[in-house]
């Protein structure tokens, strides 16, 4: 899809398609102008910005002026791939009048192509009104990270024969409700694959395994920004904190031993200016 404008039908389109879905999360204009570079699908303005970008524990202070503000920055950026912006904590759970309204910001003011909120058949009425407003909605269930307190931490869901059976439905509910995707986080790998048999829509995996229509991680863990953090289903596939840190301390050094900045990095006047000014005062 390099070069071509992704669109929420593209996405849908590639359910069966034999082409895997690949998406990454994006906050700001200079990540996303170079993501938008290489062949990526989607862009998700993940609210993984509390965390990635404001340094807080969990994605639940990440407000909806928040979202707008990074989704906004993220389409300076992208042109091509599809740009989704997440609904943050407490910005559709209260009713779905509100959730509309939200919803409808973030493709008024942010510009973001559609957007993404958590949870099953709980919020399948959000969903439909969403999408009867004309708002694309990709869904996500499993470990739902805005509900970390409710789960006890970040724990992998559907282990249980009944917690598998909820999420199978909580995947199919949101399907009827007109969500265009799913992404599926934190459960077992079988899980996942039955989910993806049994929908007619494109499901996205994080945490879930290789049998999912697409793949989702977060930009930062993919580019190893963080060596810390490192859970199962990450991997770094560059140590840019090396890189980062090791040309800071290069900078440092040259700074303190004179070579940095060397004449080509200074603006010299030519031989015989400085008279010339000096001379016509
Ligand atoms: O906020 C986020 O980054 C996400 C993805 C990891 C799916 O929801």
């Amino acid at each position: 899809m390099k070069n071509q404008i992704v669109t929420v039908p593209a996405i849908t389109a590639r359910k069966n398609s034999g082409k895997k879905i690949t998406a990454l999360t994006a906050y700001d204009f200079s990540f996303a102008k170079l993501l938008d570079t290489t062949a990526i699908d989607l862009l998700l303005v993940g609210d993984s910005l509390g965390m990635v970008s404001q340094g807080h524990e969990n994605t639940l202070s990440v407000t909806l002026e928040d979202v707008l503000y990074h989704t906004r920055s993220v389409k300076r950026g992208a042109h091509r791939a599809l740009v989704v912006a997440d609904m943050p904590f407490m910005s559709y759970q209260i009713s779905v009048e509100q959730a509309v309204t939200n919803a409808g910001r973030l493709i008024q003011e942010g510009h973001a192509a559609a957007i993404k909120l958590e949870g099953g058949a709980r919020m399948a009425d959000r969903v439909h009104a969403i999408v009867q407003a004309g708002i694309p909605v990709m869904g996500h269930v499993g470990l739902t990270p805005q509900s970390v307190h409710q789960f006890g931490g970040y724990k992998v869901q559907g282990k249980t024969f009944l917690d598998s059976k909820q999420i199978k439905q909580d995947a199919k509910d949101l399907q009827k409700a007109g969500a265009f995707s799913l992404v599926l986080e934190g459960m077992p790998e079988e899980l996942a694959g039955e989910i993806t048999q049994d929908l007619e829509i494109p499901t996205i995996g994080i945490g879930a395994g290789s049998k999912c229509d697409g793949q989702i991680l977060v930009t930062h863990d993919l580019l190893g920004m963080n060596p810390d953090f490192a859970p199962k289903f990450v991997k770094h596939y560059a140590q840019l904190a090396d890189v980062i840190q090791n040309a800071v301390s290069e900078f440092i050094d040259e700074v303190h031993s004179e070579a940095f900045p060397g004449p080509e990095h200074s603006y010299n006047l030519k031989k015989g200016s400085l008279k010339q000014v000096n001379d016509g005062h």
